[in-house]
């Protein structure tokens, strides 16, 4: 990628990401700290999408910096990536969050909020234009592959997502952090086995095998 046409996109990005801080569509927008736009290599072959900004990724306004961020960096790094070199974001930029026994606690997106939010992804996704994307969880997955999806059935398979792209869903690492014991072992697993198929898919198109193959998009 040319530098020209890095910095083009950078300052497409950055202006979008501007647009997206001035959001007031929906309550969260008076709700957050910050806008949790998206972060990474604009040129980025990866993108990964999680649900949304947590408290520590509303505090710093950057997207998975609490723990589930940390292992997200430990699951890319397995496949020889790391945080710099792919495109991280979410269904919505504002942190979702409810009150409850007098604190602040996060939740899911409303599907209200994830449509509000979505020109902004898919603004994401045109200018960062992805060879593959990944969905963290069954919120993303949802999001492109309708309400339908069951994560548990449908993670590890390959999808056609916006704009043709190539689409993967996994286990979110909140998930993987939830659980414990063989579970924990089990889940771990799965998610190593989605993330080399995302590598191995990398590495095909990098060496130009990247002629459509039908039968991976079920
Ligand atoms: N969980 C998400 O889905 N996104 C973040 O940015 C952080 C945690």
């Amino acid at each position: 990628m040319s530098l020209r046409e890095r910095a083009r996109r950078e300052r497409i990005l950055e202006k979008a990401c501007a647009v997206a801080a001035a959001c007031r569509k929906c309550q969260i927008g008076y709700d957050r700290r910050n806008n949790v736009y998206g972060e990474g290599d604009p040129c980025a072959r990866l993108m990964l999408i999680g649900e949304g900004p947590g408290e520590t990724e509303d505090l710093l306004g950057r997207p998975f910096v609490g723990r589930a961020g940390d292992l997200l960096e430990k699951m890319i790094g397995a496949i020889g990536l790391a945080r710099e070199d792919v495109y991280i974001a979410n269904t919505v930029k504002c942190r979702p969050t409810l009150h409850e026994g007098g604190k602040l606690r996060n939740r899911a997106p409303t599907p209200a909020e994830m449509a509000n939010c979505r020109p902004y992804l898919d603004e994401q996704i045109d200018v960062i234009s992805p060879q593959i994307i990944l969905a963290l969880g069954a919120p993303a997955a949802k999001s492109f592959l309708g309400n339908a999806f069951a994560i548990t059935k449908g993670r590890g398979s390959w999808y056609e997502g916006p704009n043709g792209i190539a689409l993967m869903v996994t286990f979110h690492p909140a998930y993987v952090l939830r659980q414990g014991g063989t579970a924990l072992t089990e889940t771990k697993r799965l998610v190593w086995s989605d993330l080399k198929k995302v590598r191995a898919r990398l590495d095909d198109l990098a060496e130009g095998k990247s002629s459509p193959q039908p039968a991976l998009f079920e």
